[in-house]
């Protein structure tokens, strides 16, 4: 395999006496569709939570393309090309869909605080290159009859399409998808899983995504982590991980 895009190690936290993660690693590589599953309340979320920089980890280092970013906060992982979705959608309800596209790219347009900036050519292009950038995002994800309605007006799936959109408009090299399937009919759900393999075959990025569904896990993933407790208890191909016992014992056991 090339070298990893995404290299975590030790990572651990703790919520008061409450170890939430313990000491995962994890290595993806770009073009990689990396899977983490587990148990409710198992750490995955806590896992994207601190990679993406919306905690800081107790312990543990995350290198993005070879260079330490862990502990950097999450707009500066985001500027970096990390970016993620959330279990439940974070829209800015009130704004269009369209203006929720270009609120991302602001964010990233960090030299827009510079006095004067506003009325620079510079800035002028920049604006127009971050409008046709959303228009193209809303077209990829068949959003575009959507773009002035206020988000809080679309149907969910189109909700969680319009984050992975937001996400997209970033420019990401690791997209992090908390749950993308959760509440999507089984239709949408084939949807989706066709829109991580497109976006990972064109965009070469690396997505990483946490699923309870076992069938769209097994289907697209090229590995696996497995969460239990806090702690990985496997990572590996599907075939792996569906075969390993202690994976069984533990979550598709139940199933
Ligand atoms: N901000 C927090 N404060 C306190 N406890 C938390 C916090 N976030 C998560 N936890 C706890 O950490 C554990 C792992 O949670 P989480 O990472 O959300 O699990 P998962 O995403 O696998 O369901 C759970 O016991 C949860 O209650
Ligand atoms: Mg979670």
């Amino acid at each position: 395999m090339s070298a990893a895009l995404l290299e975590v190690r030790g990572l651990s936290m703790s919520f008061g006496g409450l170890r939430a993660v313990e000491n995962i690693a994890l290595d993806v590589a770009a073009d990689e569709v990396f899977a983490v599953i587990g148990p409710n309340g198992a750490g995955k979320t806590t896992v994207f939570n601190c990679i993406s920089g919306f905690y800081k980890p107790g312990s543990g280092r995350v290198r993005l393309d070879g260079k330490d970013v862990s502990g950097l906060p999450s707009h500066k992982m985001a500027r970096k090309g990390l970016v993620r979705t959330f279990q439940s959608p974070r829209l800015f309800k009130k704004l269009t869909v369209l203006e929720n596209l270009l609120v991302a790219q602001h964010q990233h347009l960090q030299t827009a605080l510079l006095p004067g900036f506003f009325t620079m050519p510079s800035y002028r292009r920049a604006e127009k290159a971050a409008l046709d950038a959303a228009h193209q995002w809303l077209d990829f994800m068949e959003l575009g009859a959507y773009a002035d309605r206020p988000s809080s007006q679309l149907p969910y799936g189109h909700q969680r399409k319009l984050e992975i959109a937001r996400c997209m408009a970033a420019g990401p090299r690791v997209l992090l998808l908390d749950e993308p399937a959760a509440g999507l009919n089984p239709s949408e759900k084939r949807e989706l899983q066709q829109l991580i393999l497109q976006l990972r075959a064109q965009f070469g990025i690396a997505i990483l995504f946490i699923e309870h569904d076992m069938s769209m896990v097994m289907g697209i993933s090229d590995r696996i982590l497995v969460m239990d407790r806090g702690q990985a208890i496997a990572c590996g191909a599907p075939d792996e991980v569906r075969a390993n016992p202690r994976v069984i014992k533990a979550y598709l056991g139940d199933e």
